[in-house]
């Protein structure tokens, strides 16, 4: 490709097409200079000439040391009252002499949480039964030391720190010099680092974080649990989310992108520079590119700038393509490009309509969605990323097509496991109030995730005392404002559960409705449609159904619920057909979200203490299904699903009827036991088919029918004792970067390879070679065993190990061994990776 220079692009003619002119909005005009192509500059290609950017991922090396809330003495002196007297003195681990060394090595994304063991109180019951808050002191403050260099020559670049989420209030200096506090566990933060760093040297960052105070009502975790980014920028740069790109498209025609960069110029003197945003396809070929007029940016101010570009044959991002686009943006001055920043973005278009529901690219999609919260087995909410890819992919695999991130701001790579996988968001904030606070955390929530495709609408909030009156609504304007600032594009809603018609319903753009789907409520959605029928709506927040994986009796001791979705009592908990049906049936409504997907710690409804964590889920805490997954699964999902439970292995219950249900979305099914047929029942929509069945040990098989024809079969056979352990992990191949993981699964099986349904045998996972074992887990609700060791009990036959990479390519071998039962060995290779850059 010729070097793109301004003389050759004028000379392809173009600049001179009406494509570049007449993309523009009506009533603005181009700025002289200000030129599209379809071609792009040097500077958009990967990388021909260093990056004049850095960012780099401060995710390794750290030391940890668990402070007091109360005791100085045991705070490494915080409290004393001289944090803030000079200068260079806040914090005392930020001396440079300060000794670390007995403080525990660790890496992030962390929390000390799930680490701790599990308390009975019953103000912590909801919130995990971990030992936090202030009558905790001793385990409720978090410290975090690392050191790292900063070379000579970075003097005069702009220099930051990018920390994507700490739980919870968080003070940071940086040798010794307090850099700020963020008090929230869930909104990003940044500091500027450049005037405090120590250039050609070592520099001590110190973060203390105090978790004495949760945000929400269930388990949150502690400590740095998202990652941490050091930048370096020229003066003249684009600065933290400073782009955005809206598009518009036609109909099977062209989309128009409009593009909006924040430039920024830090520094004393003003600059002139030019802003080219070039648009890569996925493959990374150059789309379109917009030059921006020369523009003058005065010393410490931002200057935005708006292009529009055509892109005539557009490759949708949609649920099932994913494509997705690059903008580079470069900033150039004096012909040098100073900085070049890249947005992945899809292009795709959103509707809601009060009548026929949610539009994708013209097309009626029904929101299929869960809600849920950032917990799983073994690490609690520091996940590692490919953890957000594969609790997607588990919620994809039944057919779920939306997530909704209650209650509060994701973290920054499950909306790119959304965008890459497929995944409608419903995208969060934590705090409904239009206070300074608050705003800061809404505008760094929406600034951070309006590029990405995935997210189809903005929530201010959940079931806020607050939804029906003035006040609420006076706050929800205000935090509507400032986002159809920021955002034009989406609608906002807010998950409600009274209020109808008064205060915040009248403020947002589509109801969203918590609950209200069944009889158990006298205002149903039905309700508000027939008064405001002209209100677009969806079911933000539906089910709370409860069962445990695998249980199929009530066990208020051992803190179990049974798998067959009845209602437990009159209350909001509602089975999953006491709803769903609701949603199906009314096109108007835009589809819901079922409270959750997965299993969390902490609200442990209906029971309390032994019970550690929830029985929402759809999946357990490692995301291993219950029988539920095979309802959403046949009603939601494309493929024919045909699912028997409960397992047949009932010794003592000879004669005993027991209730035998089938999941399936096929048109008959054909109940055996012992090759006898109990009777063929016709599947009703959304619904499931049913027998009472005396128990005799042996083989109970349901056949599947579409047409006539046999479609699936499956069965349940009353197993034979745990004879050995299998292992089934989730990848084999993982890359050597020190972050990325397989799940391994282990299934206690009989001599003939059944899972047998009931093994609780306890497994030890022995590791050698480039890897350690991060968390282990099994989804039981009561199970107090620590989720950071190398053995756990099987629950229902299985637990999980999951298994994390070094930065050193090689082989895992994990060995699983069990008293009397034959062990199991799986190798996992961890193969050379493009490394992320990091701090050294
Ligand atoms: C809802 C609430 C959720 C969760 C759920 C449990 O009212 O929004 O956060 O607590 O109840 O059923």
């Amino acid at each position: 490709m010729p070097k793109w220079t301004r003389r050759n692009f004028l000379k392809t003619g173009v600049a001179a097409s009406a494509g570049a002119t007449s993309l523009l909005p009506s009533g603005t005009r181009l700025l002289s200079g200000e030129t599209s192509s379809a071609s792009a500059p040097d500077g958009a290609r990967p990388a021909s000439a260093p990056a004049p950017r850095e960012r780099t991922l401060l995710d390794f090396g750290w030391r940890f040391h668990l402070g007091h809330a109360d005791d100085p003495a045991q705070d490494f002196d915080f409290g004393r009252g001289r944090a803030f007297q000079k200068t260079g003195d806040f914090f005392k681990p930020s001396h440079p002499d300060f000794d670390a060394s007995g403080w525990r090595a660790v890496d992030l994304p962390h929390d000390w949480a799930v680490e701790l063991p599990f308390h009975e109180d019953p103000w912590l019951i909801g919130h995990g039964s971990k030992p936090l808050g202030r009558t905790y002191p001793a385990t409720s403050i978090g410290w975090y030391r690392r050191v790292f260099q900063i070379p000579a020559g970075d003097l005069g670049k702009r220099l930051s720190l990018e920390f994507d989420g700490v739980f919870r209030d968080s003070m940071v200096a940086l040798n010794g010099n307090f850099l700020g506090r963020n008090m929230s566990g869930y909104a990003p933060f940044c500091y500027d680092i450049t005037d405090h760093a120590n250039y050609g040297g070592n520099n001590v960052l110190v973060v203390r974080v105090d978790a004495t105070e949760f945000e929400g009502w269930w388990y949150e975790g502690a400590g740095i649990y998202r990652h941490v980014w050091l930048v370096k920028t020229h003066p003249l740069h684009v600065p933290q989310w400073g782009t955005f790109v809206a598009s518009e498209v036609q109909a099977d025609g062209p989309a128009t992108l409009s593009i909006s960069t924040e430039v920024g110029n830090d520094q004393d003197s003003a600059a002139e520079c030019r802003v080219v945003s070039a648009i890569l396809d996925g493959d990374g070929k150059p789309v379109v590119t917009a030059r921006s007029a020369t523009l003058s940016v005065p010393g410490w101010r931002r200057r935005e700038v708006r292009q529009k570009v055509r892109v005539s044959d557009p490759r949708l991002w949609s649920l099932e393509t994913r494509h997705l686009y690059t903008l580079v943006t470069i900033i150039e001055t004096g012909g040098v490009t100073v900085d070049r920043y890249e947005t992945p973005f899809g292009i795709r278009t959103i509707r809601f309509d009060p009548d026929k529901g949610f539009f994708l690219n013209g097309k009626s999609v029904k929101v299929k969605g869960t809600c849920n919260h950032q917990d799983h087995a073994g690490v609690g909410i520091a996940l590692p990323d490919r953890l957000q890819y594969y609790r997607i992919a588990k919620l994809k695999e039944m057919g779920s097509n939306g997530l909704r991130t209650s209650h509060n701001a994701p973290t920054p790579e499950l909306l790119d496991a959304c965008d890459r996988l497929g995944m409608l968001v419903l995208d969060e904030t934590r705090m409904f109030l239009s206070a300074p606070e608050s705003l800061s955390q809404l505008s760094r929530m929406v600034r951070r995730d309006r590029n990405h495709p995935s997210v189809m609408m903005w929530s201010t909030g959940n079931e806020e005392p607050e939804e029906g009156s003035e006040r609420g609504a006076r706050i929800c304007t205000t935090m509507k404002r400032l986002i159809k600032r920021l955002d034009p594009t989406r609608p906002i809603t807010q998950a409600m559960s009274g209020g109808w018609g008064k205060g915040i319903p009248a403020v947002v753009d589509v109801q969203g409705f918590n609950y209200h789907a069944n009889q158990h409520y006298n205002y149903m959605i039905d309700d508000f449609h027939r008064e405001f029928p002209s209100k677009p709506s969806i079911g933000t927040e539906d089910g709370s159904t409860l069962s445990t994986r695998g249980i199929y009796y009530n066990d208020k001791e051992k803190g179990y619920v049974w798998s067959y979705d009845l209602s437990l009592h009159d209350g909001w908990p509602t089975p999953a057909e006491g709803w769903w049906p609701t949603f199906d049936d009314r096109a108007f409504l835009s589809g819901a979200f079922v409270w959750t997907g997965f299993d969390y710690r902490g609200e442990p409804t209906p029971y309390g203490w032994p019970c550690i964590s929830s029985h929402f889920g759809i999946m357990d805490t490692c995301g291993f299904p219950k029988d539920n997954f095979y309802y959403f699964k046949s009603w939601w999902g494309q493929e024919p699903v045909l699912h028997l439970f409960p397992h047949w292995n009932w010794p003592g219950k000879e004669g005993e009827e027991i209730s035998v249900w089938c999941y399936s979305n096929l048109e008959k099914i054909e109940l055996f036991l012992n090759g006898k047929s109990l009777g063929a029942q016709a599947m009703k929509r959304d619904s499931h088919v049913e027998w009472k069945v005396k128990y005799t040990s042996g083989i109970l098989e349901a056949r599947g029918y579409r047409n006539g024809r046999l479609v699936l079969t499956d069965r349940r056979e009353t197993t034979g004792v745990p004879a050995k352990i299998l292992f089934q992990p989730d990848r084999q191949r993982i890359a050597a970067d020190g972050q990325d993981v397989s799940v391994l699964a282990v299934s206690v099986v009989d001599a003939k390879g059944q899972v047998v349904p009931v093994a609780d045998n306890e497994i030890e996972f022995e590791l050698s070679g480039n890897g350690k074992v991060i968390g282990v887990g099994n989804g039981n609700p009561s199970s107090h065993e620590p989720d950071k060791a190398s053995r756990r009990k099987a629950f229902n036959g299985l637990c999980v190990a999951i298994v994390q990479s070094t930065r050193q390519a090689g082989e895992i071998k994990v060995q699983a061994t069990s008293l009397g039962l034959e062990s199991a060995t799986v190798t996992i290779q961890c193969e050379q990776a493009a490394l992320r850059p990091s701090v050294a």
